[in-house]
């Protein structure tokens, strides 16, 4: 199953254009895919409430909640591809929403006896697709964190950014800025 997650929020969203072209290169076809939209999935914040329940369920060894069925999803997914759009030199806060939502103790992860996280998650891959109305350079905090915590606490496989940048520009020709990638992006074509 390739998981797409989607957190784009303009209808007309130009990040989401490319991971769809990707989606086109590694899904066999639509039945291979499953589609969160961010914006449409009402995640909590993880206040002291929602920590507590987390310790509790841990203590249990009960994930029975529906709460923890994003998180499942995440775990199982055999590759992952995220649609994000640069803002603020990262990334959407739902984002960062829906990470604190699926970072689940017992679930996408868990730690030993040392403290040291191991990670339970199928992924070999996950693919980050962003866009940026100006340069992103070296600032690539959104991916960099993204790639950080995908590979050392959930412990997917291997990452890779892609992006299309200058978009809003006046000097750059964004329709060719996005042919381009994804023609970069045809590369990318192991079916799942
Ligand atoms: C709230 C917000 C913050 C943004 N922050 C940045 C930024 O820090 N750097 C940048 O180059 N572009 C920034 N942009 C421009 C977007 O990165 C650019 O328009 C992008 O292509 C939008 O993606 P979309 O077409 O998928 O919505 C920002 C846009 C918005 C709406």
């Amino acid at each position: 199953m390739i998981l797409f997650i989607d957190a784009c929020t303009r209808k007309n969203s130009r990040t989401r254009e490319l991971a769809e072209a990707l989606l086109l290169g590694v899904a066999k076809d639509e039945s291979a895919i499953e589609r969160v939209n961010l914006y449409e999935l009402d995640l909590c914040v993880v206040d002291e409430d929602v920590i507590r329940k987390r310790d509790k369920a841990l203590s249990l060894g009960d994930f029975s909640d529906s709460y923890y069925d994003v998180a499942k999803q995440f775990a199982k997914a055999d590759m992952i591809i995220i649609a994000s759009p640069y803002w603020d030199l990262s990334f959407p806060a739902v984002l960062k929403l829906y990470i604190e939502n699926i970072s689940v103790n017992g679930i996408t992860f868990e730690y030993d006896e040392n403290g040291v996280p191991h990670g339970f998650c199928r992924a070999e891959k996950l693919y980050y697709v962003t866009t940026a109305g100006g340069e992103i350079g070296k600032y690539n905090f959104g991916y960099d964190y993204v790639k950080t915590v995908s590979m050392g606490l959930y412990g997917v496989k291997d990452t890779t950014c892609i992006r299309a940048v200058g978009l809003d520009m006046a000097t750059v020709d964004a329709d060719k800025v996005l042919e381009n990638a994804k023609k970069e992006i045809e590369k990318y074509g192991r079916k799942i």
